[in-house]
């Protein structure tokens, strides 16, 4: 039977979240799709780290309204191929899940050797192995969990197209894609798509079919894929902008805010200015009084030293005139008392008191 892919439409459907690192998210539509036409009861995921693909089970879960429960275990640690991350990675998937998924996922820190336990065997009917990446990690994964795979179980490999660093998927891909009915995306990465159930449902094998029959099917899932890398980067540069942006009108604000301050400093200013100005009007008029004031008593000085030469020559005059009739005074004063002491003088006094008894009887 031919696959009825316009049937479908999840793998239409935009993912929720999409975090950093974004390796995975190219899958996401096929993701979806394979969830509508798989509709697994049991999704297990090795390797769940900031979890795009985990997410995306999980949302289709949600959106198509699947009797499903999903299980990401992780230790949350890193490896060497992840690298090592931060707690938070954890805590915001912790915090996504329980407020979207919480009825039917749950995230299970532990190893993927330690998670088997908790699993029925012949239970999982969906098992996507994307934990360590070496060649001895993936093997070890995929045998230790074939006895927990359902009847109807379909196996995803990720990183299937990489062969740096010691990745080892591709070997382990070619030896067991010809066993099952497979696919092996090119685009993201690579993800090995392996129907190891021996009662997959019939759409599931008609759309791997389809997949390696039509080439544009594979192509419009990638297109899909780089569709919703391309609005991740967008959105991350829009919030990047707008981290930006608010940086920039924050600044902006603030300079607004000094600026008024300035104004409200230059109208103080310029008030002050004004009253200076006054200030320096009356000052002027005053100096040009007191310059008035000093010329007139300048010249009053002038005058005054002038009248006082005048006075002093005139005083030198009148002290030497002085000096000449003390001098004239006390010649005349020797000549009287010579006259006094004379003879002539002494012998005319008895003349001299009756001429004066005549003159004061007469
Ligand atoms: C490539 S990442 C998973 C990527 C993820 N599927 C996505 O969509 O981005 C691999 C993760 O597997 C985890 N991991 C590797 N080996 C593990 C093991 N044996 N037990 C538990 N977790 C393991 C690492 O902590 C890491 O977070």
């Amino acid at each position: 039977m031919p696959f009825e892919f316009l049937k479908h439409r999840q793998y239409l459907a935009r993912p929720r979240r999409i975090v950093e690192p974004v390796s995975w998210v190219g899958h996401i539509p096929f993701a979806f799709l394979l969830m509508e036409v798989l509709r697994p009861r049991v999704v297990v995921e090795l390797g769940v780290h900031s979890g795009n693909s985990f997410n995306a089970f999980c949302q289709a879960v949600d959106e198509l309204a699947l009797e499903t429960t999903c299980h990401g275990v992780d230790t949350w640690a890193g490896d060497e191929h992840a690298g090592t991350y931060e707690e938070a990675v954890y805590q915001e998937l912790r915090a996504h899940q329980e407020a979207h998924y919480a009825r039917f996922a749950q995230l299970m820190r532990m190893t993927f050797d330690e998670a088997q336990a908790c699993f029925a065997e012949g239970s999982v009917d969906l098992l996507h192995i994307d934990g360590l990446h070496t060649y001895e990690a993936v093997r070890h994964d995929f045998e230790h969990w074939r006895d927990k795979l359902s009847p109807q179980a379909v196996v995803l490999f990720h990183d299937t197209r990489v062969r740096e660093r010691g990745f080892g998927v591709w070997r382990l891909w070619e030896e067991i894609a010809e066993r099952h009915p497979s696919y092996n995306f090119r685009h993201s990465h690579g993800l090995g798509v392996l129907l190891v159930g021996e009662g997959v449902p019939e759409p599931v094998q008609a759309l791997v079919e389809a997949l390696n029959r039509e080439e544009s099917l594979p192509a419009l899932l990638a297109r899909l894929g780089d569709c919703i890398l391309e609005d991740h980067r967008h959105r991350e540069r829009i919030a990047e902008l707008e981290r930006a942006l608010s940086g920039q009108r924050a600044l902006a604000e603030a300079r607004l805010g000094e600026a008024r301050e300035l104004a409200v400093r230059l109208d103080e200013v310029n008030r002050k200015y004004g009253e200076c100005c006054r200030q320096h009007g009356r000052l002027a008029e005053t100096l040009r009084k007191e310059t008035e004031r000093r010329q007139y008593l300048a010249g009053r000085l002038d005058e005054l030293r002038s009248a006082l030469e005048h006075a002093r020559g005139e005083a030198a005059g009148l002290r030497e005139a002085n000096r000449e009739l003390e001098k004239r005074l006390a010649m005349r004063e020797g000549q009287l008392e010579e006259i006094f002491a004379s003879r002539v003088w002494r012998l005319t006094a008895p003349l001299r008191r009756g001429k004066g008894s005549n003159e004061t009887g007469a």
